[in-house]
Parts: C-alpha cells; structure tokens; sequence
C-alpha cells in the first residue's frame, strides 16, 4: 500500500476508524470480541494497520489492545484525549497505554479540543521521553478550523484529524493548503460521511469508469476520491465487517485517482446521493 507522510512517521493511507463500530460500554461478549478481532487482522493482512481510537469509543481501546496483543509492532495506533484538567487527562492518558497494551503510542490526539493547552502540555512531555511519536488534534466541526489552524501554526503538533469526504470539503480552503505548507500530516475522519454516502442513495452510481483500476464498489470510489488529494495523508473508514476492511484497503494501492476520474466520482455524487 501506498505511505504518506504523517508529520514525518510514514504511514498506510487506507487506516481504520473504530467510532461506533467497536464503541461498546459494556463488557463486550466473546463474540463481540472475535469479529473485532477479525476485522484487526483483516486490517493486517490488507495492509490498513493504522488503527485510530479514543476513550470516548467506549471499549474501543480495550478491544484494539487485546486484538493486537503480541503482534504490536506490526500496527501503527492513534488515539485520543478528551477530557477536562491536568490530572483527569494524566489519568485517561495513562488507561489508553494500558488499554492498548503498550509503552509506545504512534499517534496521540486532544478529540475535538477539549482543554487543548493543558492536554499538549503533558502529550509534549510524553513524546520527548519517547512514548509518543505524533501529537495531533482532532475536531468535527468545521467552525472549528480557525482554532485547529492556530495551533498548526504553533508548530506544536505533527497531525490534525479532520472530516473530508465528497459533501464535506471545507478543509480544502485554507485548512490542507497549511497543513502542506507545515508539513502537517492529515488522518481523514468520516471519509464514508459515517455511511450516509453508501446507503440509502437515490440511484446507483455507475462506476463502470474506475472499473480498469480495479474498483468494484461506490464505497472504494470515495475512498479514492478522497486520497485523491495528495494532502491527505490517511483515511480512517470505520467497518464492522471484516471484508469491508480489504475492500477499503484496495484503493490504497491505486495510483493517485486522475484529475478527470476525481471530477466524475463527484458528478455521481452529485446525481446520487
Ligand atoms: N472528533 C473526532 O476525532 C472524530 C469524529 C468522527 C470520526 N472520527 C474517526 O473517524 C473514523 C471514521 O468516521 P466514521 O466512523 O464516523 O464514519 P465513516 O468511516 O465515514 O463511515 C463508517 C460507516 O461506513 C460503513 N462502511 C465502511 N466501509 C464500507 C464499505 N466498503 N461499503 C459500505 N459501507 C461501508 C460502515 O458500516 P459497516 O460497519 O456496516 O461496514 C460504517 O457505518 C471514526 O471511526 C473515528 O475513528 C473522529
């Protein structure tokens, strides 16, 4: 699979996301457990090791940790804080390290801003004594980018987390033309709009053009779209479906999606959604 740049830690640029998909808050049952399991070696064998998470997905943390237990080394895994106060986020950032089952977090995020300067501060301490590799920050809300591209700015984070897909693309204003211009790595949040661009459509796209590359599904064709934009480093669909996570995984073996095919997809977006 392709690698891109995440604020200099190369990176697959088809990852997963576990919002929702592995966001139990109970104990998940041992079946519950195997088909996330499943989807984390499917993830392995296809190539999409880098695995994002946060304390808010419930037992996301926990089920990553014991899925990828004795085969750490072959994953890249981001995750978050998203809490209030010094010791609070100590606290939460220490239970990711032992969720995960891990010294060594590849990518650490404040989720959506919460308390962004205490969080750094200790995420900062953390990476110079090498437990961490990227800081980041993450936040849903477009409003938001005025703030995310301060702190861009402050040149104290590696990575940002930011929603892009075909009707959302706001950060293609100002927000991917800096973090190009920094050298700040873009891990691509609801790529999929959280499902909303797959189902429920109100025709069926024709992909017969992208088919010479090997794409077979509406949900590879956005996919591609969206790496299609060499700024993004790596896009984090969420699947509860093992072979979901192969057929997402593909199109990060494609050539940059040409300029004319991007036009086309967004056309079929347009007439189908
Ligand atoms: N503030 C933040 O930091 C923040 C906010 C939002 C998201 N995120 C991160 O970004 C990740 C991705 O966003 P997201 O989970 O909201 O949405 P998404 O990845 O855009 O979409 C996920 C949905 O798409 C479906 N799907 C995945 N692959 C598919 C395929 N090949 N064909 C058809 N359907 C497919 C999944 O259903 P199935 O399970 O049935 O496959 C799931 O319902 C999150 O999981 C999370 O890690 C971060």
């Amino acid at each position: 699979m392709e690698q891109r740049s995440l604020g200099g830690l190369p990176v697959n640029v088809v990852g997963l996301g576990t919002a929702a998909t592995f966001q139990l808050f109970r104990t998940p049952s041992g079946e519950e457990l195997e088909t996330r399991t499943r989807v984390v070696d499917s993830c392995l064998a296809s190539g999409a090791n880098f695995i994002d998470s946060s304390p808010m997905y419930g037992e996301s943390e926990r089920m990553i940790g014991l899925a990828t237990a004795g085969r750490r080394d072959r994953f890249q895994l981001a995750t978050k804080v998203w809490i209030r106060g010094k010791e609070a986020g100590r606290a939460q950032i220490a239970d990711s390290f032992r969720l995960l089952g891990t010294d060594y977090i590849d990518v650490f995020q404040v989720h959506n801003l919460v308390d962004t300067e205490v969080q750094l501060a200790h995420l900062e301490r953390l990476k110079a004594e090498g437990k961490i590799g990227v800081i980041g920050v993450t936040h849903y809300l477009t409003s938001t980018y005025d703030e995310i591209m301060d702190i861009m700015k402050s040149g104290r984070i590696g990575a940002i987390q930011i929603p892009y897909n075909l009707t959302e693309r706001t950060c293609e204003r100002a927000v991917l033309p800096l973090a190009e211009e920094l050298g700040i790595g873009v891990i691509v949040m609801i790529p999929l709009g959280s499902g909303s661009l797959v189902r429920g459509l109100k025709r069926e796209p024709d992909i017969t053009p992208l088919e010479e590359y090997g794409v077979a599904t509406w949900a590879q064709a956005l996919l591609w779209w969206v790496l299609g934009d060499p700024r993004v480093t790596v896009a984090i669909p969420a699947t509860s479906r093992p072979e979901r996570v192969a057929e997402n995984a593909h199109v990060g073996s494609l050539p940059i999606m040409p300029a004319e095919l991007r036009e086309y997809v967004s056309a079929e977006a347009g007439r189908c959604l």
